[in-house]
Formats: structure tokens, sequence, C-alpha cells
């Protein structure tokens, strides 16, 4: 029990992530910047590909992970902000419209949240429901290219807006998972959402960027033209499977296949030496098993190409809109000559994420698999929290964000 209960300034965000559950808490300082001061890691075990297989099991992970995190930080943990993937992950774009009715046809919020609600009541199959809409342009009689349309005096009001959608199933079950730890559910953010947030700049938006993280069990992307959301999508592809390929490649356990990946594993057979080799136990302890490194390489870069690969064919018509190149995040930036693999096959500039603008514990959190858990709570404390969301889908019991200024990067006053 501790003295301090998180609030409006002191938020706490879970990322549930395939391989690890990492809870981050979080403070507004009053120069705007955001300072950890708890977290906690735990394996994750009930997750599989990013969704809920083993309810328990992740409901142990969390509670341990939340624990961790209160004790760093001596604040109480009642509500957490919590990030979805999945292959269920799917965005499109929508259209709304409305007429303006107010008696001196200034637009309010009111207008702005009831365009964004008619392009979110487009028909989406009946599992499917909107985690995002993040609105792209207003259109005031007739006229385009508008931001922000708050103020504005017109009678015709149209938006296009980029959704962010999930399996309704999906969505209830993280959070019922989450809901049974304990902790009530703030609000919902898109893994690549969350990373984008904890590591890109916003010249970097602005230019065209594209940002992939690589994590146990999925690769999550999203693309930003023109400082804005036009892509984002989710594979069930990840380090997972990278291990998966070591332990038939090399007749070996997953868990022996996973030690060796992060030991002796690379990204580039040009990265080893013909004669480079290791060594692993056998079944009997005396025995030790020789493995040429170039044998790990081979199968490791066999399968980084593949992920490589299925994105580049997903953002093939962004190519020459993203000057401002490809950002990485997640566990598998760990893997040496990583970027330079992925540099190589997209042809154009790459680098590793790292949080920006954050201060405090961060020496725990320095690493890009905790992108996501960072993104989440400067999501929460910047751009969360009155005003800058709101409940718009009927049939859902939880909030969701609706970030209906023009730009999900606009701060919270
Ligand atoms: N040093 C390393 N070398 C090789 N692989 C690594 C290294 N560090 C982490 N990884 C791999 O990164 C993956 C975990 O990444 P991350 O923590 O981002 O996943 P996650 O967020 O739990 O999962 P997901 O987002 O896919 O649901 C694992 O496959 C792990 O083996
Ligand atoms: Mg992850």
């Amino acid at each position: 029990m501790f003295l301090r209960k998180n609030n409006e300034d002191i938020i706490a965000g879970l990322d549930i992530g395939t391989s690890k559950i990492c809870a981050v808490v979080a403070e507004k300082r009053d120069n705007g910047e955001v300072k950890i001061i708890g977290a906690g890691v735990k394996p994750s075990h009930g997750i599989r590909k990013g969704v809920v297989v083993n309810v328990e099991s992740t409901i142990e992970s969390i509670i341990d992970a939340v624990n961790d995190a209160e004790k760093m930080s001596k604040t109480d943990i009642n509500s957490v902000y919590i990030t979805i993937t999945g292959s269920h992950i799917k965005s499109s774009g929508a259209k709304g419209s409305i007429i303006i009715s107010n008696k001196d046809n200034i637009i309010n919020d009111d207008d702005i949240r009831s365009v964004i609600d008619k392009a979110c009541n487009i028909s989406l199959p009946d599992d499917m429901e909107v985690i995002h809409s993040l609105p792209q342009e207003y259109v005031v009689d007739g006229q385009d290219g508008i931001k922000n349309p708050k103020g504005m005096i017109g009678t015709q009001l149209d938006v296009d807006v980029h959704l962010i959608s999930g399996s309704v199933a999906s969505e209830r079950n993280i959070i019922k998972t989450v809901t049974s730890s304990g902790f009530d559910v703030e609000g919902v953010v898109v893994q690549s959402l969350a990373s984008s947030i904890a590591v890109l700049k916003q010249e970097e938006r602005d230019s065209g960027v594209l940002l992939i993280d690589i994590g146990g069990g999925t690769t999550d992307f999203i693309v930003f033209v023109d400082g804005l959301v036009r892509h984002s999508e989710v594979f069930a592809v990840g380090g997972d499977h990278i291990t998966n390929d070591i332990s038939i490649g090399l007749k070996v356990s997953i868990p022996i296949a996973e030690k060796i990946k992060k030991k002796y594993g690379c990204s580039l057979t040009s990265m080893v030496g013909r004669d480079e080799e290791f060594f692993i136990e056998g079944a009997l302890s005396t025995d030790k098993i020789r493995i040429p490194r170039m044998k790990l390489a081979e199968i490791m870069q066999m399968r980084i190409e593949e992920i490589i690969s299925i994105i580049a064919k997903h953002v093939d018509s962004y190519e020459s809109l993203l000057s401002a190149g490809i950002v990485l995040t997640g566990g598998c930036c760990n893997i040496p000559g990583f970027e330079q693999l992925v540099k190589a096959k997209m042809d154009i500039p790459v680098r590793i994420g790292k949080p920006l603008d954050i201060c405090g514990q961060v020496e725990v959190l320095d690493a890009p698999e905790f992108a996501a858990s960072i993104g989440l709570v400067k999501f929460g404390l910047l751009y969360g929290g009155e005003g800058s969301y709101y409940a718009f889908s009927p049939k859902s019991i939880f909030k969701k964000f609706s970030l209906y200024f023009g730009s999900i990067f606009r701060k919270k006053g």
C-alpha cells in the first residue's frame, strides 16, 4: 500500500507482448517532460502471436510486472493503458459528412466528434471494431486540406479518417484479462502507434517514415506521411519464428534455440567467419555438440529476409514518400546486423528507435523492445485525458481514443 495513487498526472502503461509483459509508471513534469518513475518486466507465457491464449498465466505475469512497477515508483496502480497487437489489427480509410446546424454555423468540438462518428459508422464486419480513428483532413463547404476546422464557419463538414480496427473478441479478451488482474483499462493503443509515439520525431512523421516493431510473436508496422498515419498492419511473424527455425535446423529444443539465438546469432552470414563455431550440451551432459556459426547465421538471415520482404511488399506504394526512412523497434533489433540487413533489402536509411523526451528511471527501459511501453505512458500523459478522447463506439463498453484535432500529436494543455 503506497501513499501515491495513479491519477491524471501519474499514469501506468502495460505492454502485453508475446515474449514479455512490461508495466511502466510515469509522471508528467511541469516542463511537459515524461518522467519514468517505475517499471516491471516479466516473461509472458499466456500470449501467442500477440493475442491471449492462456488467461491465468497472463494474469500472473501482469500482476507480477505491475507489483514491481508499484514498488519502484511507490505508487498504487489502479488503472492502466494497454497495448494491443495481433494479425486481426487492420487499417482502412473512411469518410464522414455532416450538416452544421448550430445557429451561427461555427464548427465546434461536438460537430467534429459527430463527423468522425459518421466516418466510424462504416460497415465493419460484426466481429471487428474501431480502436483508433485518426483524422487525415477536413473539408469545409468544399474547401479541402483543413487540419483543424474548429472555429471555422461552414454549412457542411466532411472528414477523411484513417481507422485502425481490431477483432472484438481479441480486444475484449485482453481487456478482460487486465481487469481480472485487478486493474481498470484507461485506454487501448495499437502497439505500432505506441512505439511510434516513443521514438519518432515530428520532422520524421512530416517527411514520411516507416516504423517497424519486430517482437517475439508479431511484426507491427505503421507508415506516416505528411505527419499523419497512412497505413498500419500486423503480421504474426517475429523472433519466435527465428527461434523455431533454429530449433528445427539445429535439432535443439526451443529454450536452447532461444539461448543460442541471443548468444551466437546474427542477421548476416557475411558477419561470420567460415571457421567460427560454438558448442552446446547434448542430451547427456558430457556430450558437447559442435555447431558452425555460419549454419546459425544462414538460418537466421533467411527468416529475417522473409520478414523484411513481407513488409516491403505491403509498403511498396509508400516507398517514394519515406524521406525519413525506416525506424526499427522491438526485441529483434538487438540481433547484430539487423539494421544493416533491413537497409540492404529496403534500400533506404534505417535507424534503431530510441525513446525521446523522457527522463527518470530510463536505464531499465533502454532497449528497443521497450518502445511500446514508453509510448503508452507518453500517450496517456501527453495526448490522453479529457478533451482528446471520447467513447465514440456505442457498442463499446470501454474508452476508445479518437483524436479529432487534426493530429494525434497535439499535446494536452
Ligand atoms: N539480443 C537478442 N538477440 C536476438 N534476439 C533477441 C535479442 N533480444 C531480444 N530478442 C528477441 O526479441 C523478441 C522479443 O521482442 P519483444 O520484447 O519486442 O517482443 P514482445 O513485445 O514481447 O512481443 P510482440 O510485440 O511480438 O507480441 C524475442 O523473439 C527475442 O528472442
Ligand atoms: Mg511488443
